[in-house]
């Protein structure tokens, strides 16, 4: 167990798609998701991507916190800590909709992306069993956004309008609802 070392954006690792996972039951892969859990911890985000911490596979964790969720939504008390191994991600909604994101890998900024809002994703868990799950809103994009990062997408390549990326504080002070930051740390949620 270890806490790795986050690439930041301009890295190369973040810019070239991850490799596909030969035996998602590796001991090696259970080692590198030990470790990315400890890097994650440490880092007080929700999500983290393999390429972040150097290494090209396509491996992605996340959860979702009940405080991001919404409290009538199929999600009301969160998602738990998921791993993500050779994941696929299939659009259920012809619409998307902006929301705030930020990344361990771009720190200090945040910005509105537009994503899906609905989609299905399937993968593989470490213990061989498949995932298969449908996702609204904040649970969507978080995925989305992780699984960016296995094809070398970072969230600014996704926005639009680039008048609506910012420094974290800044956007904070005019924006509130960017308390709903990506991979931001889930206690800053009170500073809007
Ligand atoms: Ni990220």
């Amino acid at each position: 167990m270890a806490i790795l070392k986050i690439a930041r954006m301009g890295h190369p690792v973040l810019r070239r798609p991850a490799e596909p996972v030969p035996d998602p039951t590796a001991p090696e892969i259970r080692r590198l998701v030990d470790d990315m859990l400890d890097t994650l911890k440490d880092a007080g985000g929700i999500g983290l991507a393999a390429p972040q911490v150097h290494v090209p596979l396509r491996v992605a964790i996340f959860f979702v916190p009940g405080s991001r969720s919404d409290p009538a939504g199929p999600d009301a008390d969160g998602v738990p800590l998921t791993v993500l191994i050779n994941p696929v991600i299939e659009a259920l909604a012809d619409e998307q909709a902006p929301g705030w994101e930020a990344c361990l890998s771009v720190p200090g900024l945040t910005g509105a992306v537009p994503r899906w809002r609905r989609i299905r994703y399937s993968g593989v868990a470490p213990d061989g069993a498949p995932i298969e799950r449908v996702a609204e809103d904040y649970h969507a994009r978080v995925v989305q956004h992780e699984c960016d990062h296995l094809d070398g997408i970072l969230y600014p390549m996704r926005m639009t309008d680039l008048s609506l990326l910012g420094f974290d504080e800044e956007i904070r002070r005019s924006l509130p609802q960017a308390a709903e930051a990506d991979e931001a740390r889930p206690d800053e949620e009170a500073l809007a």
